[in-house]
């Protein structure tokens, strides 16, 4: 399998035997890490990281995993470079492309990361824009691998805001690999109709189905996994707080939801979570509209069925995988 030279902006360009390749890859590095055994043969390249939005898991991913690869990184954050202000993305992209050998990005639009990667002459690799978020696929598909032992067949049920980065991302991964999947969620939060009759092209190939549905018991009935993420995404106003916990409340994942899934079902969320609101922005909305969690309950994030911080831990091992296929193997 020959990926070198690829960007990675959604998953849809890619096909299902490379997703695998890549996750196998994330495994074997994986292994690798826990051996001490060292993969850094990319000694001499350098990868330029640009956030345009926050990131905890993301931003280290990416730096541990250069470090690992023995590259050198630069982060350029919100501010302090001159990109979107004094300098359009065309021209940043055609001189980071001068100096790096692989570009990250995290921000607003979609076609940002995909002006960049036109531009750029290395691979661009998506960080997470409003649309799609694919390098958290791989660490979600590898997590689920590692306790189910497969893909192909499992129920996904995705709970929340269902039409933006993780919702549509997860329907991507999901009709691509063979996962059934699941929007539970009110009719106003589905993923966009164009989206949904490309998955269903990918879901014919695989054997996945995809079910948008708002009838929390049937949605959730048997499930592998159940994931949610947050109600607000980075970058949204902050009107959309009162209307959104008030429309999305129905569908928290709380242990009622985890008893009706399958025996042995998982809980997955990208992270941060709002499991608990001793945060500044979860303080705020805590006292705002006098409530305890958001989309999942700390029962479910603290309990045994929780996989969380494995999935954040698998960002590295297949953030590694991506840039070391995109590169080239070395
Ligand atoms: N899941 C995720 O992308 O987390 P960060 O925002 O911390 O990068
Ligand atoms: N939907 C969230 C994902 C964070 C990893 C956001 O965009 O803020």
């Amino acid at each position: 399998m020959n990926l070198k030279g690829r960007n990675f902006l959604t998953l849809k360009d890619f096909t299902p035997e490379e997703i695998t390749y890549l996750l196998d890859l994330a495994a074997d590095v994986k292994e690798k890490k826990k051996n001490g055994v060292p993969v850094d043969n990319y000694r001499g390249k350098n990868v330029a990281l640009i956030f345009e939005k926050d990131s905890t898991r993301t931003r280290c991913a990416f730096e541990v995993a250069a470090h690992d690869m023995g590259m050198g990184s630069t982060y350029l954050g919100p501010t302090g470079s001159q990109m979107g202000k004094k300098e359009s993305i065309e021209d940043t992209a055609r001189v980071l492309g001068r100096m790096y050998n692989g570009i990250e990005y995290r921000g607003f639009g979609q076609e940002i990361v995909e002006e960049l990667a036109k531009y750029a002459g290395v691979p661009v690799w998506n960080g997470l824009t409003n649309e799609y978020h694919p390098t958290q696929m791989l660490a979600d598909m590898l997590t689920i691998r590692e306790n189910f032992g497969t893909l192909k067949g499992l129920k996904l049920v995705y709970m929340g805001d269902a039409r933006f980065n993780m919702g549509n991302s997860l329907m991507v991964a999901c009709s691509k690999l063979g996962l059934d999947f699941v929007a539970c969620t009110t009719e106003e939060y589905f993923p966009n109709a164009e989206l949904v009759a490309q998955c269903q092209e990918y879901a014919k190939e695989s054997g996945a189905t995809i079910t948008l549905t708002s009838d929390v018991k049937e949605g959730t009935k048997d499930a592998d996994v159940i994931y949610t993420d947050v109600w607000v995404s980075m970058g949204e106003p902050d009107e959309v707080w009162e209307k959104r916990i008030k429309e999305l409340s129905p569908y928290k994942v709380t242990k009622e939801v985890m008893a009706n899934a399958k025996e042995g079902a998982i809980f997955l969320h990208c992270l941060p979570a709002f499991h608990d609101l001793k945060t500044t922005i979860g303080k705020e909305m805590g006292e705002r509209f006098g409530i305890e969690d958001m989309e999942v309950t700390d029962e479910v994030f603290e309990s045994v069925q929780s996989k969380v911080f494995d999935e954040a831990e698998n960002r590295m091992h297949t953030i590694k995988a991506v840039m070391m296929a995109t590169l080239g193997i070395e």
